[in-house]
């Protein structure tokens, strides 16, 4: 399919889970494909798997945190593919389990810096571009942690939902200059972060298992599934989908 034919694409966290499998479906879809991520070495080999099967790609080390790097992902696709069609600011980090006693200063800053301020520093950098080339789209992952609470993840939880504000008053902003802000917000996926946070449990096994039996649809999602929903978000066939948290979560929330 052709889904993205000629947009050029830039998606951070892309060396990995859903990043990763929305770089190499987008590519698939026709688009030119900026893989940005703080893991240089693993974006550099998701871009050269993406220019081995044929595409257009290429990779930008950089923390979505820091302005200055943040500014270089958006200023390098332009440098180097001439626009940035769709800015998908997908990098996010899971935060330490606790309560909010239990919470570091340090580790909540990092939170809101990474989940949430990272899609204003990437925004504020691109939509000058967008608004000279008088269009474009913004997506961003939020979660179905957006929606709903998790009594151990009060940073986590608080960035997301802060996310799905951000993506909502942006989308009312922008939207008169044909730029279109929305998120896909998936359930319990299958990438490497739930396999870490899998791993150091103290019963991996069972947390595997209880991250199956989460949704009602009795499995956790693919990366690829969250990338189909995000192909379809960044295309011109989401054309009247405007300020939309997208969810992608196996009917968790319609419980
Ligand atoms: N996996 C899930 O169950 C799930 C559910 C809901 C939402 N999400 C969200 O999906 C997004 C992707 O998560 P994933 O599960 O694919 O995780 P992942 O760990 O597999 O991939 C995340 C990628 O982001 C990169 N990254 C982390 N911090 C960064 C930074 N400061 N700057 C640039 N890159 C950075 C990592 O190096 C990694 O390559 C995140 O926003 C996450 O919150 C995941």
């Amino acid at each position: 399919m052709d889904r993205l034919k000629d947009k050029v694409v830039l998606i951070t966290g892309a060396a990995s889970g859903i990043g990763r499998a929305s770089a190499e479906l987008f590519a698939e879809e026709g688009a030119s494909i900026v893989v940005a991520d703080i893991d240089g070495p693993g974006a550099e080999s998701v871009a050269s798997g993406i220019r081995g099967r044929g595409g257009r790609a290429f990779a930008v080390a950089g923390d979505v945190s820091v302005g200055a790097d943040a500014s270089r992902m958006v200023e390098e696709t332009v440098g180097r593919f001439g626009r940035i069609d769709v800015l998908f600011s997908n990098a996010g980090i899971p935060s330490v389990a606790g309560s909010i006693v239990e919470l570091s200063e340090e580790e909540w800053d990092r939170t809101i810096d990474v989940n949430l301020k990272g899609t204003y520093l990437l925004s504020k950098a691109a939509v000058p571009h967008m608004m000279a080339q008088a269009g474009g789209v913004i997506l961003v992952t939020g979660s179905e942690q957006g929606y709903v609470a998790d009594p151990q993840t009060p940073a986590y939880n608080a960035a997301k939902s802060g996310l799905h504000g951000l993506m909502r008053s942006m989308a009312l902003n922008l939207v008169r200059h044909n730029i279109r802000v929305n998120a896909v917000c998936p359930g319990i996926t299958d990438t490497p972060l739930l396999q870490r946070e899998v791993d150091t449990s103290p019963d991996p096994e069972a947390t595997r298992r209880s991250y199956a039996a989460w949704a009602p649809i009795g499995r956790m999602a693919a990366p690829r599934e969250i990338a189909q929903v995000a192909a379809f978000l960044a295309s011109d066939a989401a054309s009247f989908v405007v300020g939309a948290a997208w969810l992608v979560d196996g009917g968790y929330t319609a419980l």
